[in-house]
């Protein structure tokens, strides 16, 4: 293996002990609601793991569960709620809802100043318009692994694979506004492994097992692996062939402990952002 691995845990560790110094300086505490509906077992993890992190930071942290049987009207009306609570900062809708609630709906519902994943259409818009607004939480942190792996953005070929609004399109805002020459590829794109064979930083957001193989990566190339799969034996990979893709690689995430602990650092620094934005610094 020759690639430098880029430890977002150890990353994602200093930036949730900087926000906590930073919270303890405050008059008061930034306030994060998820809201989650049913019982899909994997947003269980995800949920769990958000409070702990955001109430071990110092925030005001509290799950609100709703039952799988909940109307939209209802969710709509527990959204609303906390859009007018003065001391709630960021609202998360856990992701996947039940079937019966529409997704685009819940996500239009939350207050654009408390919208804490970035997945608001006035938050999307801002990105792609280049101006400041809440910004999805897993592109945040891959800029940030970007960052402390010392490689340059301007100008650089980066080719984000997956399009979805979550993580593919605004990461690949995120790098143009960064001044890469961006490529996003999908499963339509005619050679994936060509394309990917042309990026200096390649980011792999497709949820498909060890799709990139070590011969779609350039020799030195910055592999940024955002996928999270759990194999039929329980192993967790992503959605690169890591030992492949490491022994061509410069540098590259592991999964687990790559992207996946920033994303939650991330949700705490957009509740920071979106508090301090509303109530000023005091
Ligand atoms: N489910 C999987 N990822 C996410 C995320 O980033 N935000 C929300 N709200 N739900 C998710």
């Amino acid at each position: 293996m020759s690639a430098r691995i880029l430890d977002g845990k150890a990353i994602a560790a200093r930036i949730r002990a900087g926000l906590a110094e930073r919270v303890a300086t405050l008059s008061f505490r930034p306030g994060l609601r998820v809201v989650r509906v049913g019982e899909d077992p994997a947003s269980g993890v995800y949920v769990r793991n958000k409070d702990k992190a955001a109430t071990a930071a110092g925030f005001d942290s509290a799950t609100i569960h709703l039952p799988a049987e909940t109307t939209e009207a209802d969710l709509l009306a527990t959204i609303a709620r906390l859009n007018a609570d003065p001391a709630v900062d960021g609202i998360l809708v856990q992701l996947p809802l039940p079937a019966h609630i529409r997704t685009e709906a819940a996500i239009a519902a939350v207050d654009p100043a408390k919208d804490v994943d970035g997945f608001h259409p006035l938050n999307a818009g801002r990105l792609a318009a280049g101006q400041p607004g809440l910004v999805p939480c897993t592109p945040r942190g891959v800029m940030h692994i970007l960052a402390e792996s010392g490689v340059a953005l301007r100008g650089a070929r980066a080719v984000v694979l997956g399009r979805s609004q979550i993580v593919g399109r605004p990461m690949a805002q995120l790098l143009l506004g960064a001044d890469c020459t961006v490529t996003i590829a999908h499963s339509r794109t005619r050679d994936l492994a060509a394309e990917c064979r042309r990026a200096e930083i390649l980011v792999a957001a497709v949820g498909r097992p060890e799709m990139v193989r070590g011969d779609w990566i350039a020799p030195g190339a910055v592999v940024v692996d955002v996928g999270i799969n759990r194999l039929p034996d329980g192993k967790l990979v992503g959605d690169v062939a890591f030992a492949e893709a490491a022994a061509v690689a410069g540098a590259i995430t592991p999964v687990p402990g790559g992207v996946g602990p920033m994303t939650i650092a991330c949700l705490l620094e957009n509740t920071l952002d979106a508090a301090i934005a509303r109530r000023g610094a005091a």
